[in-house]
């Protein structure tokens, strides 16, 4: 799958390929011969002690057709404890480095497929081993993401206990003909039903992650949808819009003529400024090109917006996980039977990683900022020396003459036709030999 070319018309159509950016440059520049870098970086003290942790969780109840991740369904009790103990015994192997040393976790994110459908014991097990493992004592939030049928009162209280401030539950749509199109094992009431524990054990944070293009979605069901989201009033609605990817069951089926056109990328993009719309008149805020927020003075996104998004520093766990260490970039290995062999070994997992220039440093902030929408150029100039107004100004110029960004007040601001459409631009913005190459 390759990053579209810098402004190159968006397609109408939903066909397969890329088009979420979560990192820069894209992933098939990492490789094997760049691990030594990783090494090194290991080996060297902090500059800087502020951390973040990231956990990978590949294991779900069922694989929903349009999704793309790595994950195994219905795996035993006993396959998942096998996972925990390499996913512990990992950090057990990171932690004689220099680069460990005296750090100040500041935010954990356990991801999946669905961290949920471990058992309460487990989660209790994986977060107290970690816990035992690297100092907790200053982290900020800790979110869990979860998917609906697999959440229990007794799981979210064993979050809670062990500190967990934030849940996000993957709700998709509130359509039961969407949600059983798509693949879903979850309906409407799964959807309320975790809603409702969740504020039960105690979460004032909560998420709930919307995807626009569903098969058998109508612009009537989605603005259902983003109607009772708004009554349910939670603190951040994350809108993705669907991709359709080589491995997924619902490209199986469009292949094969069993399943209709999906919607289109305009129809997509008409639908979320829909619900950005929606949410706005009801008190949200606009805080990215997918986030709502409801109140964005107390909410913070320390771990994505403040942190990685930033530059800083991430140790990633598990299988296919991603992390950033010193400007190192490294990604483990994506198998389930290589990683915990790996591990088990006592080798890290670390399949590819990726040490960057300064320029694809100062690239990567343009890239990953400019999904919230706004860019500063004064943070821009004290932390690169760079005037990403002269650095950029073709770019800019483009986009500005296309509507989608205007450039004042010390501020890059893309319009909202242009934060709606974020993920085409940003390739517009990578090095030349970046532009038009697979993705991952
Ligand atoms: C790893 S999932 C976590 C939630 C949980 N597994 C669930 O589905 O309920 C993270 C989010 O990725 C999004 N996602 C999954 N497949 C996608 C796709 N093909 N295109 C865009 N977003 C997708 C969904 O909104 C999902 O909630
Ligand atoms: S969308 Fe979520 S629940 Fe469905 S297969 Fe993917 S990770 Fe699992």
């Amino acid at each position: 799958m390759t990053t579209p070319s810098p402004f190159s018309t968006p397609p109408v159509e939903t066909t397969v390929g890329n088009y979420f950016v979560s990192n820069y440059p894209p992933f098939s520049t990492w490789n094997e011969d760049q691990i030594p870098g990783l090494q090194e970086a290991l080996s060297r003290p902090p500059p800087h002690p502020d951390l973040c942790l990231y956990v990978h969780v590949p294991f779900c109840q069922e694989r929903c057709r349009y999704c793309y991740f790595r994950v195994y369904p219905r795996r035993q009790p006993q396959t998942v404890d096998l996972y925990i103990d390499a996913v512990l015994r990992e950090l057990e192997m990171y932690r004689p480095f220099p680069a460990l040393e005296g750090r100040r976790l500041k935010a954990v994110y356990f991801g999946g497929g669905s961290p949920s459908y471990l058992t309460s014991g487990q989660i209790r097990r994986c977060l107290r081993g970690l816990q035992e493992r690297l100092p907790w004592t200053e982290v900020q939030e800790c979110t869990f993401e979860c998917e609906p049928t697999t959440v229990t009162l007794e799981k979210l209280q064993a979050l809670k206990d062990l500190g967990a401030t934030r849940v996000s539950l993957g709700f998709q749509s509130l359509s039961d003909r969407v949600l059983e199109a798509s693949g879903r094992r979850a309906r409407v009431e799964d959807c309320l039903r975790a809603y409702r524990l969740a504020r039960k054990a105690g979460f004032q944070e909560i998420n709930l992650d919307l995807l626009a293009g569903l098969p058998d979605e109508t612009a009537e069901s989605w603005m259902e949808t983003i109607e009772a989201v708004v009554g349910l009033a939670p603190e951040c609605v994350t809108i993705y819009q669907l991709e359709l990817t080589y491995n997924s069951r619902l490209f199986a089926g469009l292949r094969a003529g069993s399943q209709g056109a999906l919607p289109s990328w305009p129809t997509k993009r008409q639908w979320v400024g829909d619900a950005f719309r929606n949410l706005e008149e009801a008190g949200y805020t606009i805080g990215s090109g997918y986030m709502a927020i409801r109140n964005p003075g107390s909410w913070r996104f320390v771990y994505t917006v403040e942190h990685f998004w930033h530059g800083g520093e991430l140790l990633a766990l598990g299988e296919s996980s991603f992390g950033h260490l010193y400007g190192v970039h490294y990604q483990n290995v994506d198998q389930f039977v290589e990683y915990i062999g790996r591990v088990k070994s006592g080798r890290l997992p670390v399949r590819r990683a990726r040490r960057l220039s300064a320029e694809e440093k100062l690239r990567r902030e343009v890239v990953l900022l400019l999904k919230t929408g706004i860019l500063q150029i004064d943070y821009f100039r004290s932390k690169f020396n760079v005037d990403i107004r002269e650095k950029f100004e073709p770019q800019l110029r483009r986009l500005q003459e296309e509507k989608m960004l205007v450039v004042e007040d010390g501020t890059v601001a893309l319009t909202r036709a242009g934060l709606l459409s974020v993920d085409w631009l940003l390739p517009g913005f990578y090095l030349p030999e970046h532009r038009g190459i697979r993705y991952t």
